[in-house]
């Protein structure tokens, strides 16, 4: 299945959910997004040129065959709990960064050091939804001034288990305005989520073009 034969959502439309949805627009995508505020949705969705429709979250968990889930890590295991099964056959993106506040005005990670919440969050989902790791790896900022950059573009790392699936949410990075580089499997999520050695928030520390991508992969 291609991104043109599919029914993509956004869910959550606080920083990085609004941010992809201007670019997934940008690139010509099209896409239901679904938020709590129903209205805030909306009035995003009208902004963005006929590519987004506002609807409720479930509507968009049935109509939808690719979701990506920009909540914060409790709020994406409250959503598998809720929707359970009816995410079987679906492709979950994820973009968590399992990551809270420091109370020094930083932040500290949430699960263990060598805990990644993608194979978490692909530990809960039930047999037949497949979860991919994409769309986390550049703050909402960065993710904005990075896209369709010219002459080269900039890269976004996605970790997949199942090939099919991985280039489906390659062809989404894609029109989201970037390239998209694959770092292996799911076991490798902690390498694209924060402090990762593949995240702008880690040891990469910055945006890289596809030949950068490489040498540090
Ligand atoms: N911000 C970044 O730069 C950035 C970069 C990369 C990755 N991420 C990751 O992206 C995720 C979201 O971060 P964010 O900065 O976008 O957070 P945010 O601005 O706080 O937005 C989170 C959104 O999730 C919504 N939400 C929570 N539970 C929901 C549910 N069950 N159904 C629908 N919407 C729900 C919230 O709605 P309410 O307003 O109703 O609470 C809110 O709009 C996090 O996991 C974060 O680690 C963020």
């Amino acid at each position: 299945m291609s991104t043109s034969e599919s029914t993509v959502a956004i869910i959550g439309t606080g920083n990085i959910g609004s941010t992809l949805a201007a670019e997934f627009a940008a690139g010509g995508q099209g896409f239901l997004l679904a938020g709590r505020d129903a209205e805030g949705a909306r009035k995003i969705a009208a902004g963005l040129d006929g590519y987004a429709q506002a609807v409720s979250v479930d509507e968009a968990v049935q109509r939808a065959d690719v979701l990506v889930v920009a909540v914060w890590l409790p709020d994406f295991e409250q959503f598998i709990a809720q929707y359970g099964g009816q995410l079987a056959g679906k492709v979950i993106v994820d973009p968590t960064n399992p990551v809270g506040p420091d109370g020094a005005g930083g932040y500290r990670k949430v699960i263990g050091e060598q805990e990644s919440s993608g194979q978490i969050l692909a530990g809960l989902l039930p047999a037949g939804a497949r979860l991919v790791k994409a769309f986390g790896t550049l703050s909402a900022p960065s993710l904005s001034a990075a896209a369709r950059r010219e002459p080269d573009r900039a890269v976004l790392f996605y970790a997949a288990d199942d090939d099919s699936t991985g280039d489906l949410v390659a062809d989404l990075i894609r029109a989201a305005g970037f390239d998209p580089v694959l770092i292996g499997g799911l076991d490798q999520s902690i390498r694209i989520e924060m402090f990762g050695d593949l995240h702008e928030y880690g040891a990469l520390g910055r945006v890289v073009t596809e030949t950068e991508a490489l040498k540090a992969l």
